[in-house]
C-alpha cells in the first residue's frame, strides 16, 4: 500500500471561476458541500497576463467563511505583500519559485508570520529548484497548466511531476497541490502519484450546482483510496 492510499484528499475550490459579484454566495455553497479550502488566485498582471484581488477581497472573504484560505500568489516580488495577505487571514500563501530570486527566505517570512508556507512550479519548472528548501515549505503546488486564467487544459506531463515531488519530499508531512485544468478524470490518477490537494475552478463554478461539483471531485479522488 503506497503513503497515498491513507492520506486524507482536499478539495480546494478556485474563486477565480465563481461569479465576483456574488462571492459570499458561491463561497458558501462550496463550503456546505464539504470544501476543505478555499484557493484564491492573486494575480498582478506583470508575473502573470491578469489582474485578479488584492488583501481588501481576502480580508472580506475571511469574514464569510471559516475555510482555511489558501493563497496562491502569481505575482512578482511576493515578498512585499506577505504582511498583507497574513493581516487579510490567509492561512497559506503559496508564492512561485520563478518569482523568488531569495526563495529560502521568503519562506521563512511566511512561516514568522504565522503562515503555511507553499512553492509553486509553472509547468517548464523542474522540481529541483526544491531540493534545498523541502524543509521551509508545507505544500508544493504543481501548475498543472501555465499561470494566469481558469479554463485552461490540464497538461499531462504534470503526473509525472507530482511523483517526482512527492519522491523529493520522502517522509516530509508536505501537501502536493494541482492547480489547473482539473476534472474528474485527472483525480484518481493525480492521488496515485501523489497529490493530497485538488484545486478546480471551472469545474467547480462552472457547474449548475457547484457543491455538487465538489462531491463528484471528492469521489472521484477517494476511488484511487479502495483497496
Ligand atoms: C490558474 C489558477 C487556477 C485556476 C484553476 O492560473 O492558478 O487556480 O483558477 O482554474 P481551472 O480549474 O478552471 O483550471
Ligand atoms: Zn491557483
Amino acid at each position: 500500500m503506497g503513503s497515498n492510499e491513507v492520506r486524507m484528499i482536499k478539495i480546494a475550490p478556485s474563486i477565480l471561476s465563481a461569479d465576483f459579484a456574488a462571492l459570499g454566495e458561491a463561497i458558501a455553497r462550496v463550503e456546505a458541500a464539504g470544501a476543505d479550502w478555499l484557493h484564491v488566485d492573486v494575480m498582478d498582471g506583470h508575473f502573470v497576463p491578469n489582474l485578479t484581488i488584492g488583501p481588501p477581497v481576502v480580508e472580506a472573504i475571511r469574514k464569510r467563511t471559516r475555510l482555511p484560505l489558501d493563497v496562491h500568489l502569481m505575482i512578482e516580488a511576493p515578498e512585499r505583500l506577505l504582511p498583507a495577505f497574513v493581516s487579510a487571514g490567509a492561512n497559506l500563501l503559496t508564492v512561485h519559485a520563478e518569482a523568488c530570486p531569495h526563495l529560502d527566505r521568503t519562506l521563512h517570512q511566511i512561516r514568522e508570520l504565522g503562515a503555511k508556507a507553499g512553492v509553486a512550479l509553472n509547468p517548464s519548472t523542474p522540481p529541483a529548484v526544491l531540493e534545498y528548501v523541502l524543509d521551509s515549505l508545507d505544500l508544493v503546488l504543481v501548475m498543472s497548466v501555465n499561470p494566469g486564467f481558469g479554463g485552461q487544459a490540464f497538461i499531462p506531463t504534470s503526473y509525472a511531476k507530482v511523483r517526482q515531488v512527492r519522491t523529493l519530499l520522502g517522509k516530509r508531512p508536505a501537501e502536493v497541490s494541482v492547480d489547473g485544468g482539473v476534472k474528474l478524470e485527472h483525480a484518481a490518477p493525480l492521488v496515485a502519484h501523489g497529490a493530497s490537494v485538488l484545486v478546480a475552478g471551472s469545474l467547480i463554478f462552472g457547474a449548475a450546482d457547484p457543491g455538487a461539483a465538489v462531491k463528484k471531485l471528492r469521489d472521484a479522488a477517494e476511488v484511487s483510496k479502495s483497496p
